[in-house]
């Protein structure tokens, strides 16, 4: 990753373009403002912080989590979209960066980000001649996507020799699951897409890939069962390409935040029965953690004796009307922070403690609701909320200030995250 671009986010310039940001910040660059020392109290409403205690510690749970499992890890870098933050995901030992589409693939190549497993299929013509001159300009540059029927492999071909191309594009054959998302569904469609990739001379196959959390949602015996089966099939993908690999060292990829156990349990035994097969997780979800969905479900909270992880985000709002005895409008909404897998948790009142017994029942674009509070958030009081997913918190702000730790009395802000979406 190129140090120094991500270091030269400090210099950027603060001003009303930074919603986290107040008015007597405008003008210093970031580094210059975090010189002067400022704390949480001197910031606004609404607000999203990130706590880096919280950051750090998720960061080395996963990391060794992954040596002990033996498994690589390859962050999905769409959860933040914040370069800085990768950089610390690839100093933890990450192996790569995953992305989702071209976009956050050119803000990757921007920052020097240099492997990149793209975990979808890219079509656009003009997006597959940037990558192909990308690849020939930059030797060191490892890029993987993946492929789920011999129709886009005749289409990515047919755009890649048009564009020129010289280095062969690596692609995994995407196995989907009934009821998911893309991916070839069962073995033998996946064996005719790696079949198409075998006779397109611009394509090289890689492996296999595809992702188990399109399939479930929860931790029922059902779904894990779902999960499971489908990861079963992956294996099997992978047996039957297995000789006929063009590389020594084939990559097998699942793994969102949700389930990485078991994709550890069903995919490491293969490189055993297969010496030089990586098995690749991509959690990304799991460095901010949160209180909600994945403080639920993440494999590290349901499984006894495990290092949990804790949530690193929170968001702050303060009341700004109380029309109804036991309802207070809050200045934060849909704009600020994530509803789509839960609403936020109200936690504390800044400066008077715990906020127990009152419920956020609604979201509207620029008002939370909160009920059952009464006295306890008064106009004026500022709420933490805990929030659940991080994919949908990040994308709200393009700076987020990093405080030491959300839950001492005046936080000190240590950092501001930039974020490209
Ligand atoms: C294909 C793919 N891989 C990995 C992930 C990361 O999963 P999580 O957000 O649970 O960390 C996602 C998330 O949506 C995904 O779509």
């Amino acid at each position: 990753m190129d140090r120094d671009a991500v270091a030269a986010l400090a210099d950027e310039t603060l001003d009303w373009r930074f919603k986290a940001v107040p008015a007597d910040a405008w003008g210093r660059t970031v580094r210059g403002w975090l010189a002067t020392g400022p704390t949480l109290d001197s910031l606004g409403t609404p607000l999203l912080t990130l706590d880096a205690a919280a950051l750090d510690h998720n960061l080395r749970t996963m990391a060794a989590w992954c040596r002990e499992a033996d498994v690589l890890l390859a962050p999905h870098g769409k959860t933040t979209m914040a370069p800085a933050l990768w950089q610390t995901q690839l100093a933890a030992g990450a192996h790569a960066i995953t992305l989702a589409n071209l976009p956050q693939l050119r803000v990757a190549r921007a920052f020097g980000v240099q492997r990149l497993l793209l975990a979808n299929t890219l079509l656009d013509p003009a997006g597959l001649a940037w990558l192909a001159a990308e690849l020939d300009r930059h030797p060191d540059f490892a890029f993987t996507s993946w492929v789920d029927s011999a129709d886009s492999v005749r289409q990515m071909d047919a755009a890649l020799r048009a564009a020129g191309a010289q280095r062969p594009v690596e692609v995994l054959v995407e196995l989907g699951g009934p009821g998911g998302r893309t991916g070839a569904r069962g073995i033998p469609a996946a064996l005719d897409v790696a079949a198409a990739v075998h006779a397109a001379p611009t394509l090289r196959l890689a492996g296999v890939g595809g992702y188990e959390g399109a399939l479930a949602h929860d931790a029922s015996d059902r779904a894990l069962a779902a999960v499971r089966d489908y990861l079963c099939d992956l294996a099997e993908l992978h047996r039957r390409l297995a000789p006929d690999y063009p590389t020594p060292t084939p990559v097998v990829t699942a793994g969102g935040s949700a389930y990485f156990d078991t994709v550890a349990e069903e995919l490491t035994p293969l490189a055993e029965e297969f010496p030089g097969t990586k098995v690749v997780v991509r959690a990304g979800a799991y460095h901010a953690h949160d209180d909600g969905f994945y403080r639920g479900i993440s494999p590290l909270a349901r499984t006894t004796g495990a290092t949990p992880l804790r949530s690193a985000m929170h968001g702050w709002a303060r009341v700004v009307s109380h029309p109804e005895p036991q309802l207070a409008l809050l200045d934060a909404g849909k704009r600020d922070l994530p509803f789509d897998e839960g609403l936020p948790e109200p936690q504390l009142v800044r400066g008077a403690g715990e906020l127990t017994g009152a419920e956020v029942t609604a979201l509207n674009d620029q008002h939370t609701f909160l009920r059952g509070a009464g006295e306890s958030a008064p106009i004026g009081a500022v709420v933490r909320l805990g929030l659940s997913h991080p994919c949908t918190a990040f994308d709200k702000w393009t700076l987020i200030p990093v405080v030491d730790h959300a839950d001492a009395q005046h936080p000190r802000v240590v950092d501001l995250v930039r974020t490209y979406f």
